[in-house]
């Protein structure tokens, strides 16, 4: 792949692109400014934190990096794509594509196995059976449940679970990593597992955001922004874009 020079640096592509986007909600005859004007761009393989108070717009931000919600207005632009033109099924369809999802709850299929579980996102593509068997019992084999893949989520643990969604996440090679409190749940050495598994997708190469309150968390990435009140108040650590 040609890399873009420029004033001698060569800079990785653009994963994700914010515009001044603002997400506002109408309650009753107020109006609150969950996002209020963010412009934000993230280069493939950086590893950035987000962190602020809460109520600051990290998961209305979340969502709207992951398409699972929309702008008020702004543009977004993932990973080339312009997200405001896409119908919903379309953006179905980039979300599946490109984005890969670690929920503080799991959000696991808990009456599925393991092995069915991390192969849900490949049915949703059209990969093959045979193909997505294959990659998903790669997948986990690589998360270190190798030997789980007939269990279902209510028999294992909190971190086991945890791994097993990052082995769904990363089950159709999404061009960013999405993760909202990765570790709310668990007690400190199981997040800290959690944690070396996210280093190591950063080292990989992987692109990922991490939404956390936890500053060891934040110790981890190459990039923490801070948000207060819907606006990007901190941004320390990336290269300058
Ligand atoms: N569906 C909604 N309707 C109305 N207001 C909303 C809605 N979702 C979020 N908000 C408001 O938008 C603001 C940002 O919420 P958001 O959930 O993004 O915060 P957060 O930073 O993730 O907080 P926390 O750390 O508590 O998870 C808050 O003031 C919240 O009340
Ligand atoms: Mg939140």
């Amino acid at each position: 792949m040609p890399a873009e020079v420029s004033e001698g640096a060569v800079h990785p592509r653009e994963v994700v692109r914010l515009e001044k986007v603002v997400r506002q909600y109408i309650v009753g005859s107020a109006v609150v400014r969950a996002l209020a004007g963010v412009d934000l761009v993230i280069h493939e393989g950086e590893f950035v934190a987000i962190m602020g108070p809460s109520g600051s717009g990290k998961s209305t931000l979340m969502h709207i990096l992951g398409c699972l919600d929309r702008p008020t207005s702004g543009h977004y632009i993932l990973d080339g794509v312009e997200v405001e033109r896409l119908s919903d099924n379309q953006l179905a369809v980039i979300r599946n594509q490109k984005v890969g999802f670690v929920f503080q709850e799991f959000n696991l299929l808990p009456r599925e196995t393991i092995l069915a579980n991390v192969e849900l996102p490949m049915m949703y593509a059209g990969i093959p059976r045979r193909e997505r068997a294959r990659r998903a019992r790669q997948l986990l084999e690589e998360m270190g449940l190798g030997k789980r893949l007939a269990h279902r989520p209510p028999e294992l643990s909190g971190g086991e679970r945890q791994r097993v969604a990052i082995a769904r996440a990363l089950a159709n090679a999404p061009a960013v990593i999405l993760a909202d409190e990765p570790t709310g749940n668990l007690d400190t050495n199981t997040g800290a597992e959690i944690l070396r598994i996210f280093e190591e997708l950063h080292r990989s190469g992987r692109t990922i955001v991490v939404v956390t309150h936890d500053p060891n968390v934040a110790r981890h990435a190459s990039r923490v922004i801070r948000l207060v009140d819907g606006q990007i108040v901190a941004d320390e650590g990336g290269a300058a874009a």
